[in-house]
């Protein structure tokens, strides 16, 4: 499928954005291992989590979708039935990291695996811990690569120190160590999102949180429960950068999750001088949730680094369109992770932005774009990454002339419904 773009004269209006990725990600997970029903509102009907309904189900678990409501008829941790064929993650590294750890405790044997970015993520960051936990599992090249063969079984806890601030290394250890003996903790440099925590609390479990440590103890029972899934502040990211980029431009988003390990591309965006107001902000079920109203403002440029990197990571393509448009120089490093992501993200951030006149040098970790550039329509390909698609459809926004998006049907892995709702609050 291809997209068509054409300059924005204006973008306004009052919007939601469809549920968080990893939060309806986790709530299908944690209701498929609990006892009872699990109702979740605002699930993302995405293909990334509608890939995790789908393993689930192959495992025996009964799960109803209407739109965005879900009903998970949760049988209990080893309520789950060993699968008769490969489980398929799609594209989704959030489901094959995180089943891994679940089924690590199960007593079966199942063969994950997913689509031709999949089999070039590296897999070892949780294949090397859950083995330290007394697992079994292979893969190509000695577990690094799908497709993943698991034979799950008796595991003990550990202390593990996560060389990488990732949530996906994280869940997958803490998921697993509730099922250990004895206590597992995980420590990572710099705190990655934390909302396997937070819903692991409200399904009853109790968390030890210190700092970026954080401990589970074995043989914990969850309970079923009703989940309501905030907006996706990574997907609103991409509407705040649209009125960024087009002048005179305002938008309210209603109901996004602001958890604050996610929250660093309103840091950002506040730092290179636009307007985002954070209003009626609430709890709900462990997350901060809140409407954000959104002000056009001639940006700068700034320097994103260190702790800032985690939670903003997958914000960073359309961080880097922003920053091609702004005044002076934007400098972005620590963020090696991005070469491991749904595609290279420094080399295909760097290659689809340069076509629209942007200047972008990509570095080892990270890049450096000298903003103030006149950006003119381009032929852009989303590389079948989601972001990519989606970022370069708002620099599109900027631009002098039309921009097309090869392979946009990409973007419905994490936001079904982009193009019409950019159509809706564009003139
Ligand atoms: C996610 C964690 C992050 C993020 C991904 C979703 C999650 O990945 O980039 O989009 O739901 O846990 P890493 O754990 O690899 O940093």
């Amino acid at each position: 499928m291809e997209l068509r773009i054409t300059k924005a004269q204006k973008v306004e209006g009052t919007v939601r954005v469809p549920g968080d990725k990893s939060i309806s990600h986790r709530a299908v997970m944690l209701g498929a291992l609990a006892e009872g029903k699990t109702t979740i509102r605002g699930f993302l009907p995405g293909a990334d989590c509608l890939s995790t309904i789908e393993c689930f189900r192959r495992m025996g678990v009964t799960i109803e979708r209407e739109g965005d409501l879900v009903t998970v008829y949760g049988k209990g941790w080893y309520g789950l039935e060993e699968p008769r064929q490969r489980l398929d993650v799609g594209n989704s590294g959030t489901t094959i990291r995180l089943m891994t750890g679940i089924i690590a405790t199960q007593p079966f044997h199942a063969v994950l695996e997913g689509d031709e970015s999949i089999a070039k993520r590296p897999m070892r960051r949780v294949v090397g811990p859950l083995r330290e936990m007394g697992a079994k599992i292979d893969g190509r090249q000695n577990g690094e690569y799908t497709p993943l063969a698991i034979r799950g079984g008796k595991l003990h806890g550990i202390s593990y120190r996560s060389p990488v601030a990732s949530a996906q290394v994280k869940s997958a250890i803490l998921l697993a160590g509730l099922q250990a003996e004895g206590t597992t903790s995980v420590e990572e440099p710099y705190l990655s999102r934390d909302h396997t925590e937070r819903m692991l609390q409200a399904f009853g479990i109790d968390v030890q949180r210190a700092g970026n440590r954080v401990s589970v103890s074995g043989g914990q029972t969850l309970r079923g429960r009703e989940i309501v899934v905030p907006g996706d502040i990574s997907s609103a990211a991409f509407l705040i950068a649209a009125v960024m980029m087009v002048p005179g431009s305002s938008l309210v988003i209603e109901q996004v999750g602001i958890n604050p390990t996610r929250s660093g591309i309103i840091d950002v965006v506040r730092a290179m001088g636009g307007h985002v107001e954070i209003v009626n902000e609430r709890l709900v079920n462990e997350e901060p949730v809140a409407d954000l109203h959104v002000a056009h403002a001639e940006l700068r440029g700034t320097v994103i680094e260190g702790e800032l990197i985690p939670r903003l990571i997958d914000e960073i393509p359309v961080i880097a369109v922003m920053a091609a448009v702004a005044q002076g120089r934007t400098i972005i490093r620590d963020a090696q992770e991005l070469k491991v992501k749904e595609t290279d993200r420094i080399a295909t951030v760097a290659s689809q932005l340069a076509k629209f006149g942007a200047k972008v040098t990509p570095t080892d970790d990270g890049m450096i774009i000298e903003g103030g550039a006149a950006l003119v329509g381009a032929e852009i390909d989303s590389m079948g990454d989601h972001r990519i698609g989606m970022a370069m459809a708002i620099a599109g926004l900027a631009a002098e002339g039309e921009t097309t998006i090869a392979n946009a049907e990409a973007i419905n892995v994490s936001f079904p419904g982009f193009a019409n709702l950019l159509r809706q609050i564009t003139r």
